[in-house]
């Protein structure tokens, strides 16, 4: 039987960084993940980074990359009614800016600094429960090249995404759940594409929402909303193209580039919140904790910004022995939670086409989506939201990091 100060379930985003900070602080921790190395590298996720984000991952030494491949981002345009307008985020968010960092990328660049003198990270290692959540020293159950092991630890972190074990950990008689499903789902595709615009675009079409991303200036990363239940084999490359080029259309110039499709997959759309996020010992990270649909970009940002409470509740502790920040933790965490869950659900209603709409609520978004097209102030409550709010209490955690 092992034993560890912080035992962390899940090497995503949240379990990585997680374990990058608690070390910079003199805190030991254990990473359990259950994939492998190249499954957890090669997940596609979105690509969006706020600024608290983008300041984080500096801070722990996690940006050289970052900084060396992102792209910096000043805005977004929205299109609706055949004609594109521009949000512009530094004019409207005190001059903040987002960066186009794919998420998978983030996860390589966490990995390789925790392989290479961090805490010790097991891929293949499978999380069956956790038990002791309300004792000193709660327990993972594991299994790991065949066996079967234990790790007592003083605290435990499931980072360990919406399928992870952890929330079983908290009882059902305390657990709260509040949970939304979508009756539309996104087909994403990467191409050999370079971008067709400088800036993401967001599309309300009388067909269906379309989001023009990407992943570098050679690589195109799109979006089209489809009926729940699509099997992604059932759109050609060419049928992909052509309502992409439908869904995108303007009066005026402008031009879809197409180029090879490389993958194609198709995601649901979930918002999900899990309260409390800590029972006893036992504390949910990240998706492990809430979901957001992908529309305002905020899973990523959502889990580092937990992380970042956490380690800094940890350090506290370490330093001072008070359990007071990690016994404010699900409370702070929350107020962020519920105000990206709102984000995101008003970025995915304003710009979906629902199939029970009528076209009075057609309407109703096409008004809205007008107020902030025409107002600085509807639109600066956008660039708010989209670049995030400041990270609560970093700056003393980001000093010591
Ligand atoms: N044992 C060990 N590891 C597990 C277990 C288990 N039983 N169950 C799940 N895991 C691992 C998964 O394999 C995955 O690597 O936990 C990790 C969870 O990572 P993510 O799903 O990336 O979640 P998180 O780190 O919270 O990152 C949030 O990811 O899903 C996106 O939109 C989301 O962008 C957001 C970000
Ligand atoms: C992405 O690049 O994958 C992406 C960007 C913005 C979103 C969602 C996904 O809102």
């Amino acid at each position: 039987m092992r034993h560890t100060t912080v035992g962390i379930i899940g090497a995503g985003p949240a379990g990585l960084l997680l374990a990058r900070l608690l070390q910079r602080c003199g805190i030991d921790c254990v990473v359990l993940e259950s994939r492998d190395r190249a499954y957890a590298e090669n997940r596609q996720r979105a690509g969006i980074l706020e600024q608290g984000t983008i300041d984080v991952l500096r801070a722990c030494g996690a940006g050289e990359r970052m900084d060396r491949e992102g792209l910096v981002h000043d805005g977004i345009e929205l299109r609706f009614n055949r004609r594109a307008h521009r949000v512009n985020f530094p004019a409207l968010a005190s001059g903040r800016r987002v960066m186009v960092y794919a998420q998978t990328e983030v996860v390589k660049d966490l990995i390789r600094l925790q392989l290479d003198g961090g805490a010790p990270l097991f891929f293949e290692a499978k999380v069956t429960s956790v038990t002791g959540a309300d004792t000193e020293h709660p327990t993972i159950h594991y299994t790991h090249q065949g066996r079967t092991h234990t790790l007592t630890c003083d605290y435990v972190v499931g980072c360990d995404g919406f399928h992870g074990v952890t929330r079983d950990a908290v009882p059902s008689a305390v657990r709260s759940t509040y949970e939304r499903t979508y009756p539309y789902s996104w087909l994403g595709i990467l191409a050999d594409a370079p971008p067709s615009c400088d800036e993401l675009i967001y599309a309300h079409s009388p067909r269906g929402f379309a989001l023009h991303s990407m992943r570098s200036i050679q690589v195109s990363r799109l979006y089209l909303q489809v009926p729940n239940g699509t099997d992604a084999a059932e759109w050609s490359d060419e049928r992909i193209w052509d309502e992409l080029d439908a869904r995108f259309a303007i009066d005026g110039d402008w031009k879809l580039q197409r180029g090879p499709i490389t993958a194609k997959s198709v995601l649901p759309m979930r918002s999900h919140v899990t309260e409390p996020m800590r029972y006893g010992r036992v504390f949910l990270a990240g998706d492990a904790a809430h979901i957001v649909p992908p529309t305002g970009a905020k899973g990523l940002n959502l889990a580092v910004a937990d992380v970042v409470v956490l380690a800094r509740a940890f350090a506290h502790w370490h330093e001072t022995g008070s359990g007071e920040l990690l016994d404010a933790y699900s409370d702070t965490c929350l107020r962020r939670v519920w105000r990206a869950e709102h984000f995101s659900y008003f970025m995915t209603t304003t710009l979906h086409t629902d199939p029970q709409h009528n076209p009075f609520e057609t309407r109703l978004q096409l008004a809205q989506l007008e107020r902030i097209a025409s107002s600085p102030t509807a639109a600066a409550e956008l660039a708010e939201n989209y670049t995030g709010f400041p990270l609560e209490g970093p700056p003393s955690l980001i000093d010591r990091v």
